[in-house]
């Protein structure tokens, strides 16, 4: 979720649904704000897209200086307008906007209802709103330190009420929340592009502190009441409106941003010779790098699976051992982390609270923790001890594309340096693998150009209500990640399988027709997936290979096939997606699919 607040002497309705718009990555659910107008506190909230709450607003504004505003993943609650925020209390004199999840709601909503209160949604929002009205005794900064103390869980509050329309108040506990700082009125947002059009100063919340807002003054406290002093941050980097440049999806063209991507994130990390990788962002002596014993990957999502491929990258070519976890199960399974323990996060937002968590558990665990992440300033940046950032540039489209392939070039250019460090690989080595990397955008380019021959192929394949992705080691991982997309934006069942797995169980699921896309890009294993597709196309399987140019033997196995450039096997990864990314975008597209903002899902998960 997403939250914006105001106070100032402009009309704050506009401010808000700017701020929501620039916060919907965060969800996209349900969005509302609450105004305080020359009538009191003033609620609007629709369900769905925030062009939906802008069409309620445009035919009946709220006018006023100060509001807070929300855009909704729903946890608790179906989407619905009633379970939207902001939300209020009996007397709708108080109003709340929150993001995160408050664990112990329910004990909190009885002990309320034994009181008289009477709930109207089934969220744990509507509950913090209750329990402020009835801590209040004419000091809303108060009741809110006295809400909090009761209240377990993640939250970032903004909490306005009638009765002190010049006050706005601000929490942070464990979801992020920052301050801006104007002339004459001052703002809250989850992140910085929500505000940045009309402020660059700000706070930035850490957990366990509040403020207190007015149009005139910011004080920041920890949520006891005690002041801090905090220096302003000021921004320095610009939004880069994010445009389409004239493609129907931003999903399509962060596909067709991927050369540049590739080229940006190598860019001054290989030496002027070609021969070597510089990562300046590591700060881990040499020795210190010696001592790692092993390597813990953690992320969620497509940030996960490109932490699969990184793990048979440097387990590689620096041959240390490497484990790669989602973050949600990381921190719960006792993970055996030590200060010799390099913990490698991976998040395209920075803001994932699965992955932040798991970034402070091994934290707490002395580990060295290194973080692959797409936005500068982020919360996961912030806290890491090392950085390399992915230049992918801004990433609008929910599923993620160029932020993944980013991620493997990171992984390329890391495996690269602790090889050259620990002198696991040659001088030569070293230099073929930076060689063949340096390759990769044209080859991106090469395939871009065949993209109309998967608009058919995925055409076919939409019509399907299942399909299956096979490959065999860096092809595995590469399946998972196509897989995931084809889900997520075609709603299309789908699993991917280790090749040599399938004859385990799943081969049952193979019947006439169904379509099975074969990754075979390794060649010290082509034999063996040859012998898989062989199996599941005696089973009727329709199959689709990704292969590279001149492997005309397996060409013969398949029904049909999409030829990549020649790599590395290390490399294929970088392209064999490529084509996956297409086929899911053009299904979805037959589909009649939101390819931009598929359904249930949001860009950036900030609840465990
Ligand atoms: C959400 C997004 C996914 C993304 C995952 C991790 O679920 O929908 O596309 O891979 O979060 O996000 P991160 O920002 O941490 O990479």
């Amino acid at each position: 979720c997403g939250i914006v607040g105001y106070i100032g002497k402009r009309n704050s309705q506009e401010i808000l649904l700017e701020g929501l718009k620039k916060l919907e990555y965060r969800g996209y659910d349900s969005a509302g704000v609450a105004v305080y107008t020359a009538d009191g506190l003033q609620i609007k909230k629709a369900k769905g897209r925030i062009a939906n709450l802008e069409s309620k607003l445009d035919e009946t504004p709220l006018s006023g200086n100060v509001g807070i505003g929300h855009t909704r993943w729903a946890t608790h609650g179906k989407p619905s307008d009633v379970n939207s925020h902001p939300h209020t209390d009996n007397s709708l004199k108080f109003s709340v906007v929150h993001n995160g999840i408050i664990e112990n709601y329910i004990t909190l909503k009885e002990e309320l209802i034994e009181k008289g209160h009477v709930f109207v949604s089934e969220t744990d929002t509507e509950v913090i709103s209750h329990l402020i009205a009835s801590l209040y005794e004419g000091d809303i900064l108060k009741a809110v330190q006295k809400a909090v103390k009761q209240m377990t869980g993640a939250f970032a509050l903004g909490v306005l009420t009638e009765y002190e329309p010049d006050r706005l108040v601000a929490v942070r506990q464990a979801s992020p929340l920052i301050i801006g700082i104007g002339e004459g009125e001052n703002f809250i947002g989850s992140d910085i592009p929500a505000i940045l059009e009309y402020t660059r100063n700000v706070f930035i919340l850490n957990d366990g502190e509040m403020a207190l807002l007015t149009k005139d003054s910011v004080e920041l406290m920890t949520l006891e009441g005690n002041f801090i002093s905090r220096e302003m941050f000021h921004v320095d980097w610009d939004i880069v409106t994010a445009e389409k440049a004239g493609f129907d999806h931003f999903m399509l063209k962060e596909i067709y941003d991927q050369p540049k991507a590739y080229r940006d994130t190598m860019g001054s990390r290989i030496s002027p010779d070609g021969r070597s990788v510089v990562l300046k962002e590591i700060s881990m002596t040499p020795e210190q790098l010696r001592s790692i014993n092993r390597v813990h990957i953690v992320a969620c999502g497509t940030a996960y699976h490109a932490g699969m491929v990184g793990k048979y990258v440097i387990e590689k070519l620096a041959r240390i051992p490497v484990e790669t976890d989602v973050a949600s199960e990381y921190r719960y399974r006792s993970p055996i982390i030590t200060k010799d323990t390099l913990v490698i996060v991976v998040s395209q937002s920075g803001e994932t609270a699965d992955t932040l968590a798991a970034l402070r558990e091994a934290k707490r665990c002395g580990a060295h923790v290194l973080a692959i992440t797409n936005v500068v300033g982020s919360s996961v940046a912030r806290e890491a001890n090392d950085i390399i950032t992915t230049w992918a540039g801004p990433e609008i489209a929910v599923a993620s594309t160029k932020a993944y392939t980013s991620q493997l070039i990171a992984f390329y250019l890391l495996g690269l340096y602790m090889a050259q460090e620990l002198g696991t690989q040659t001088a030569e080595e070293v230099a073929a693998v930076i060689a063949a990397m340096k390759e990769l955008p044209g080859q991106v380019e090469e395939i871009l150009k065949q993209s109309d021959a998967l608009k058919g192929v995925a055409g076919e394949m939409a019509k399907h209500d299942n399909l299956f992705f096979i490959g065999r080691g860096l092809d595995y991982a590469v399946a998972l990640e196509g897989s995931l997309k084809l889900k997520e934006i075609s709603y299309i069942h789908s699993e991917a399988y280790a090749a040599g797995e399938l004859k385990h169980g799943t081969l049952a699921l193979i019947v006439e027709d169904i379509p099975v896309i074969a990754l075979a890009t390794q060649h010290e294993l082509l034999e063996k997936t040859v012998s898989n597709i062989k199996e599941v196309k005696a089973r009727g399987a329709n199959v689709l290979g990704i292969a590279l140019e001149g492997e005309l033997e397996l060409q013969k196995s398949v029904d049909s096939t999409f030829v990549i450039p020649k790599t590395l096997d290390l490399l294929t990864p970088a392209l064999s997606v490529v084509p996956l990314q297409l086929i899911s975008y053009y299904a979805s597209l037959a589909r009649g699919n939101d390819v931009d903002k598929p359904r249930n899902l949001a860009k950036s998960v900030t609840v465990e």
